[in-house]
């Protein structure tokens, strides 16, 4: 088993909200909110581990499709999220938004939750501790298309080095174990790119549920 002694880099595929809450006979949006809570405990726990890089997917190109209400909660809790600076600063934890520019001709995101990710990302730009990365309308392909494109543009051959350059957050280090909750064995057109070497963790539980034992068993399988 390879073993890293490095601060790890976790990504997490947050699924299973809209199923936690229909088994409490709750509507879908109190299963996001709860999913927000526990991201906010899970940030608490991972500072306390070995763990450099948390990279989450809170919203990815392909939700929109989502009916409106259901992606106007969601939108108001990457709100809540980005407003969570005095927390990021008590935890020395630097916030960064990883997705489409928000200037693609395709991008939507609203002008508040823009607002919202600027100033998160400013706010906690001095923390030197664990980076916390939030994907918000992101896609994997889309975000490997733009970074082969500008590559192109500029006139570099495309290669490993070239690309990466020019990917959306070319800082990010490779992920060590991608996260997939509440059963689904898919990747999702997730960190594509970043998480070609990377371990894989599936569990059943529902992302709400994911604590700091389901962590641990995820982080095992690199330490
Ligand atoms: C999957 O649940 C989760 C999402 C579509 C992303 C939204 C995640 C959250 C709201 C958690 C909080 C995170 C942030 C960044 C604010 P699902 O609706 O696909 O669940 P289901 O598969 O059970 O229907």
């Amino acid at each position: 088993m390879t073993s890293i002694h490095r601060p790890l880099h976790v990504a997490c595929i947050m699924d299973g909200n809209g199923r936690w809450a229909g088994h409490r006979g709750l509507p879908r949006t109190a299963g996001h909110t709860e999913g927000e809570e526990n991201l906010a405990r899970l940030v608490r726990v991972a500072v306390t581990r070995e763990i450099g890089w948390l990279t989450v997917f809170g919203f990815s190109t392909e939700n929109w499709v989502r009916p409106r209400a259901e992606v106007r909660h969601i939108l108001g809790l990457h709100e809540k999220l980005f407003g969570r600076v005095a927390e990021l600063n008590e935890l020395n934890v630097r916030i960064q938004w990883i997705g489409r520019p928000f200037d693609s001709p395709s991008a939507r995101t609203p002008k508040y939750v823009q607002r919202a990710i600027r100033k998160a990302i400013a706010d906690t730009a001095g923390n030197t501790g664990m980076v916390l990365t939030v994907a918000f309308d992101y896609g994997g392909r889309t975000e490997l298309m733009s970074a082969v494109r500008a590559a192109r543009a500029a006139g570099e051959t495309i290669t490993p080095e070239s690309v990466n350059a020019h990917l959306y957050l070319p800082d990010v280090p490779p992920v060590d174990v991608l996260v997939r909750t509440s059963g689904e064995q898919r990747v999702s057109n997730f960190l594509l790119w970043q998480s070609a070497g990377s371990k894989i963790h599936f569990t059943d539980t529902a992302w709400p549920d994911f604590d700091a034992a389901d962590l641990d068993a995820a982080i095992a399988l690199v330490r």
